[in-house]
């Protein structure tokens, strides 16, 4: 149904660039994680596939798509913000079409938000519609009126949606979509609805090809990777689809987010160390130092079950990369949780840290519970980040006199005189390099480091 909705913005577009010579633009922007990434490069392929061209500035667009994330109140509002931006951009080109998707709008208060406060916004559909892009944007045009497509209750896996990807050597590849943790902080499993699993064949298939058409580094992703095939009874998991994709031939690195900790088996850590292209990078989110804590968030493991895992890693892969992700600040978390955090940190030593300051979220348990105040969430936060820098930096600068193998970027967005890339850890290089190293594996010896990144010579 979607590809005559799409035959149908093809030839309307196909028509308009015959008479003016110039093909209508479309603007895709994109908020939070690597999951909105994946579908965003989707929505480009739908759009590309109607005929638009995609382009790089939203001046340009005749079709801007906003795809947005509900994960903490600092995304949302930089989302609103965006769209508040794109007003001027509808005065000047009427027939500019504004649309916004993405976990953002499946929430009630924000697509009331929208339809009261940004009457220029033209369609707005949630994460279970993503593929039905086509149908609504026609809907739109041909009915002239605002759209605001009601959630599916039936969240499907939409095989085959056309990809427009951002890179020739690095992709995306979903493997499962949605969640069914309802950790006590986090709004995903009510934006993104409950796990559903491809299935291996097709996922398989995709990585195949992006492996023979010269993909060098395909990472796996799902809010919750690691329960991959979990909802769906196949007679595989997760490590099982690990061990199948390393059996493809070529160079290439597999790596996977996100993972939980209560899906962390021996077996996929067995399996890990067994690979040749499976890279020795585990992201495995912490949340909390604090069993009272780790509790109260619903995320079924304790401080002794996560050491445990850590340990049996680093027994098989005593180089992986390590990093994690905390939550400051939870409702009720005291000095001592807090404290609990600071030490675990220090028994683990992550090689990096995402670290977030609790963000209520409307309609999670943890919303309705007692709140930390500001003032004590900031001071905590300040104190968890230089402990990080500091073990950071040491684990960094293990690496120092070390020769790396390095993806290459091209030059660096934040340094032009020299080039950066990811290690197998992925953590960030900078070096000298040359044109043609982007896109290309090349060996880097490294000569300092920081907290965030390594800094060396090309061998
Ligand atoms: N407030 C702050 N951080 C959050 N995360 C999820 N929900 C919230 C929230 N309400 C963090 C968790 C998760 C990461 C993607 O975002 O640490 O692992
Ligand atoms: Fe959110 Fe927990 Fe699901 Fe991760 S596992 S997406 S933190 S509910």
């Amino acid at each position: 149904m979607q590809k005559r909705y799409t035959a149908r913005m093809r030839a309307e577009n196909d028509r308009h660039f015959a008479e003016t010579g110039k093909r209508r633009g479309a603007f895709v922007m994109t908020f939070g994680c690597q999951q909105n990434e994946a579908d965003s490069e989707k929505i480009a392929g739908m759009a590309e596939a109607m005929g638009y061209e995609i382009v790089t500035a939203p001046e340009d667009a005749d079709l801007i798509m906003v795809n947005t994330c509900a994960i903490r109140e600092h995304a949302e509002q930089k989302a609103l913000s965006i769209v508040g931006q794109y007003k001027h951009l509808k005065a000047k080109n009427p027939s500019l079409v504004i649309g916004i998707c993405g976990c953002m709008v499946v929430q009630e208060h924000r697509k009331n938000d929208i339809k009261f406060r940004y009457p220029y916004v033209d369609f707005l559909f949630g994460t279970s519609s993503l593929h039905r892009f086509p149908q609504l944007l026609c809907e739109k045009l041909e009915k002239g009126k605002r759209l605001y497509c009601p959630e599916e209750t039936e969240y499907q896996v939409a095989e085959e949606l056309p990809i427009r990807r951002e890179s020739s050597y690095r992709a995306w590849v979903s493997i499962m979509y949605g969640c069914n943790n309802f950790c006590s902080y986090c709004i995903v499993p009510y934006v993104r609805g409950r796990e559903r699993s491809r299935e291996m064949p097709q996922i398989v298939k995709e990585v195949t090809e992006l492996v023979q058409s010269g993909y060098k580094d395909i990472t796996l992703l799902g809010q919750n990777v690691n329960s991959y095939a979990k909802d769906s009874g196949y007679p595989y998991d997760f490590a099982d689809l690990l061990a199948e994709l390393d059996r493809i031939p070529g160079d290439y690195t597999l790596r996977f987010m996100t993972s939980h900790p209560k899906d962390a088996s021996r077996k996929l850590i067995d399996v890990m160390a067994a690979s040749r292209h499976i890279a020795h990078q585990f992201h495995l989110p912490m949340q909390s130092g604090s069993d009272r804590v780790l509790a109260a968030m619903n995320r079924r493991y304790d401080t002794a079950k996560y050491l445990d895992i850590v340990s049996y890693m680093r027994e098989k892969l005593p180089d992986v990369t390590l990093t994690s992700d905390i939550i400051v600040g939870f409702p009720g978390e005291t000095e001592e949780d807090f404290e609990g955090t600071l030490n675990l940190l220090r028994a683990v030593r992550f090689d990096m840290l995402y670290s977030f300051i609790y963000s209520p979220r409307k309609g999670t348990p943890a919303a309705e519970m007692e709140q930390v105040p500001q003032s004590v969430k900031s001071e905590r936060f300040d104190r968890l980040l230089a402990l990080q820098n500091q073990i950071g930096t040491e684990k960094n600068q293990t690496l120092v006199g070390k020769t790396l193998r390095v993806l290459c970027d091209g030059v660096s967005k934040n340094n032009d005189a020299l080039y950066s890339g990811r290690t197998d850890g992925n953590k960030i290089a900078f070096f000298e390099g040359e044109p043609t190293d982007a896109g290309r594996f090349v060996e880097v010896t490294v000569e300092r480091a920081d907290a965030f990144a390594l800094y060396g010579k090309k061998v």
